[in-house]
């Protein structure tokens, strides 16, 4: 990271996690070591166990109903700390609910280093799910951005305990291992999207992807600007006309041992900082979170350090689209019309929709890549987030078997979707008269005309789109949701690979 005052341009960006996933100690243990704060769950009705040392009155006094989500501190003259976590129902809690109350005593310790959790009522949950669970919850409630800051004042976590009565210890302690991988993943991705703009560029995600493929084990293929004139890719190259910066396709790719069982492709929109272009936004807090409108192409980054480690038997394919949007002399205009690697003409309506325009070169090279299925991430409406807000993000696909495994692996992640139709009467609003399609559809359903875009390009290929413009960042620290970027979509896809076959 850079801290040249003169410079912004880091030369090289290193995504080193700001949280410890690894350094932090999880374990399943049949009692507590000495620690600083221990949490104990408390159900909503029903005996108050004995380690919390009050009564139900007590407690409701003091202002804690034990709904999820819900913590107390209890102030006693013990050396750790007791923290009431809320479990709701006695024995109600689901794998989501145990990470959401994880998250929830760790919210409540961010001064401590050293944190049981005494779990009850898990014996229906399924053990290695559980342990996953927990981790991802403790490990991305922790998850806080600070390399930036000149003093870093947050304590590290050394060592988290669970205490859970019969529960099968093995299976939990494989669940936790495969939550700091998916952990590790979010995180990556949280810490690019976080990144100022001018700190991760276009190559500078290059650089970065090299590093993180090196390091977990997949290919990093990188095409510069001559490269991508070579390959045509006329929606890439107009976006990035008036940017200082040259652009980057990054192609990454995994392969498993064996014969894999399908091909699945991935697009990621990659744009380092969205100013709208020649369609400049207006300087609002929306502009402020435009560095964050590479979270596709983070998440799809992301998925990639997480699958030699989990074993995923399906190759895959990545394609990241990064550039900037910017103003300038030599920036595209309203009413250009671009060349795509597909051959399609587009006319430029509105230089704020530039998103769509570098991801149709991706699906075009994805198919050529004879994938089975393409699956692309894209921070790419407003009407996103007008519609479905910060936690569901719009899912559209033209094949239901793909959405429907899409849908699938947001659920178990825990990271909402919603499908909406791929409505094809509002197709003619993309129609042009001067060139084969336009990139601005009308005034409604804008989520919906730009998934309609994206579907000129990738025929009968399966293919599920996913808009995340709601659902990459948080306005405020909301369970294992840290406020800034989410990471969102990095879980659900490191979910959808682990399960994918070509049919
Ligand atoms: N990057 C934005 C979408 C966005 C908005 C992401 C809010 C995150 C939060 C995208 O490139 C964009 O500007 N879209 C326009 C399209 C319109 C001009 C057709 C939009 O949604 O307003
Ligand atoms: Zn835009
Ligand atoms: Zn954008």
């Amino acid at each position: 990271m850079n801290h040249e005052p003169y410079k912004l341009i880091a030369e090289g960006f290193t995504p080193v996690p700001s949280i410890g996933s690894s350094e932090t100690g999880l374990h399943f243990v049949e009692s507590f070591d000495d620690l600083d704060a221990v949490g104990v769950l408390v159900a909503s009705e029903g005996e108050v166990p004995a380690s919390i040392g009050l009564t139900r009155e007590t407690l409701e006094r003091a202002g804690f109903d034990g709904k999820p989500g819900s913590t107390l501190q209890l102030a006693n003259a013990s050396r750790a700390l007791i923290i009431a976590v809320g479990g709701g129902k006695p024995g109600s809690l689901d794998v989501h609910g145990w990470r959401k109350a994880a998250a929830a005593l760790v919210r409540a310790t961010q001064r401590h280093s050293r944190i049981g959790f005494e779990l009850s009522g898990v014996e229906g949950v399924d053990a290695e799910l559980l342990g996953q669970a927990l981790a991802e919850g403790v490990l991305l409630a922790r998850y806080n951005y600070s390399s930036l800051k000149s003093k870093a004042n947050e304590t590290p976590l050394s060592v988290v305990q669970f205490v859970a009565p019969g529960i099968d210890a093995d299976a939990a302690a494989r669940g936790v291992a495969i939550g700091r991988v998916t952990v590790r993943a979010a995180t990556i991705a949280r810490d690019l999207c976080n990144a100022p703009p001018s700190h991760l560029t276009a190559a500078g995600l290059g650089a970065a992807a090299k590093e993180l493929g090196e390091k977990f084990g997949f290919g990093v293929e990188e095409f510069d600007k001559q490269q991508l004139i070579d390959l045509r890719c006329g929606g890439l190259l107009g976006v990035n006309a008036g940017s200082a910066q040259e652009p980057r396709m990054l192609k990454l790719t995994f392969t498993p041992e064996g014969t894999p069982t399908g091909h699945l492709g991935m697009v990621g929109k990659g744009i380092m900082y969205d100013s709208g272009g020649v369609s400049l936004k207006p300087s609002d807090p929306m502009h402020l979170l435009m560095k964050m409108d590479m979270g596709g192409a983070a998440a799809v980054l992301a998925v990639f350090t997480a699958l030699r480690d989990l074993d995923c038997k399906a190759a895959v394919s990545g394609f990241l689209m990064c550039t900037d949007n910017m103003p300038s002399g030599s920036a595209y205009k309203l009413g250009d019309v671009l060349t795509t690697r597909s051959g399609l003409t587009i006319e430029v309506k509105n230089t704020d929709a530039e998103g769509r325009l570098v991801m149709c070169d991706a699906l075009t090279l994805a198919i050529e890549d004879q994938v089975d299925g393409i699956v692309d991430i894209a921070t790419l409406t407003g009407n996103a987030l007008v519609s479905l807000g910060q936690l569901t993000a719009p899912v559209f696909g033209n094949d239901q078997r793909l959405v429907d495994l899409v849908l699938e692996s947001g659920g178990r992640a825990d990271e909402q979707l919603w499908q909406l139709p791929l409505e094809r009467a509002y197709r003619p609003q993309l129609d042009s008269d001067v060139a084969d399609i336009s990139n601005l559809g009308g005034p409604y359903a804008g989520a919906t005309t730009a998934a309609l875009f994206l579907a000129e390009f990738v025929g009968d290929t399966p293919w599920a789109h996913i808009d995340i413009a709601g659902t990459m960042q948080s306005d405020k620290d909301d369970a294992w949701r840290s406020k800034g970027a989410t990471g969102f979509g990095a879980r659900l896809l490191i979910d959808l690979a682990l399960g994918y076959s070509a049919d």
